[in-house]
């Protein structure tokens, strides 16, 4: 005989889950994040909140739902769940290049002068793709850190924006980098083990860290020279997607370079601000700036 509560099962395994609790979830996770759950993820948001389930003890996925109406710390928990913050070093290499030869080199004369560069990582998860952007820089540049050059690195997860100030990392996470970046801008620390290594205050203080939400409000104007917003959007829906697009070209100076996912692609009305310049990058049309 099925008794109500099976009615709507999604799973009646270690956790009772219901459609009802897997429609909370997901309006939430879009509230919150933008973060898209078809019913097709129920499996997945399932697997991927079990743990959470289980460190606080709770039996069910309706206690669980009663936890994140009234708990932002667990509701900020689950998001981090949902999502991953797979990231590493030169992650798709070619956008380094552009990044080297197309934004940073035709500016390095005017930047010993003065001028300001400013470059944005917009899910930059535990620090890698904005320390690449960091290291890009000071191969041009070597003095950057002396410079008008900053580099802006944000993340919806605070503990992952935690640990990318901390900037420590293993030997083997550094392998993508180049060896001379490599030799020249890593310090031992023996305190956090035999393979700790940690970027160089210099790097370090041309990247600021910050908490944010790409849903919410962008507290400030730009204009960027280089946008990274990589591997993000894939948890949005298309409509978001070419929001998020918008709001991140406007937000460029003319001929400032965006870079995105390998398996992203700028749709929408963004067509009309970004013009299309190799392997998922994208510049703003405006022309050269002076
Ligand atoms: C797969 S990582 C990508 C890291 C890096 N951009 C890369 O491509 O290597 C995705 C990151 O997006 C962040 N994220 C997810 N939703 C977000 C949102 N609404 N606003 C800001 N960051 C978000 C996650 O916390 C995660 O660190």
């Amino acid at each position: 005989m099925t008794t109500s509560a099976q009615i709507g099962a999604i799973a009646t395994g270690e956790f009772a889950f219901t459609d009802a609790n897997f429609r909370e979830i997901a309006r939430i996770a879009k509230d919150e994040a933008g973060i898209d759950l078809p019913h097709s993820k129920a499996t997945l948001v399932y697997s991927r909140l079990a743990k959470r389930l289980r460190a606080l003890g709770i039996t069910t996925f309706a206690d669980y739902c009663e936890t994140i109406r009234e708990d932002d710390e667990e509701r900020n928990s689950m998001i981090a769940a949902l999502t991953t913050n797979v990231t590493r070093f030169f992650r798709e290499p070619h956008h380094f290049e552009h990044l080297r030869n197309e934004i940073i080199q035709p500016l390095a004369e005017s930047a010993r002068r003065g001028k300001r560069i400013r470059l944005w990582s917009a899910a930059c998860s535990t620090g890698q793709e904005p320390y690449s952007m960091a290291l890009t820089v000071l191969s041009v540049i070597p003095e950057a850190a002396s410079l008008d050059i900053r580099i802006l690195a944000t993340d919806l997860n605070p503990h992952v924006v935690a640990r990318g100030k901390e900037g420590c990392y293993q030997k083997e996470e550094l392998k993508d980098i180049p060896s001379n970046l490599r030799s020249k801008w890593f310090v031992p620390v023996p305190s956090k083990g035999a393979s700790a290594m940690q970027i160089a205050d210099s790097v370090r203080s041309l990247v600021s860290f910050r908490e944010l939400n790409l849903m919410g409000t962008w507290p400030f104007n730009g204009p960027f020279d280089a946008i990274f917003c990589r591997n993000v959007v894939i948890y949005f829906d298309r409509e978001t997607q070419s929001t998020i697009w918008t709001r991140l070209a406007r937000l460029l100076r003319d001929d400032g370079a965006l870079y995105i996912g390998h398996s992203e692609r700028v749709a929408g009305a963004a067509n009309a601000l970004l013009s299309t310049d190799g392997i998922t990058s994208y510049r703003k049309k405006g022309g050269k700036p002076s």
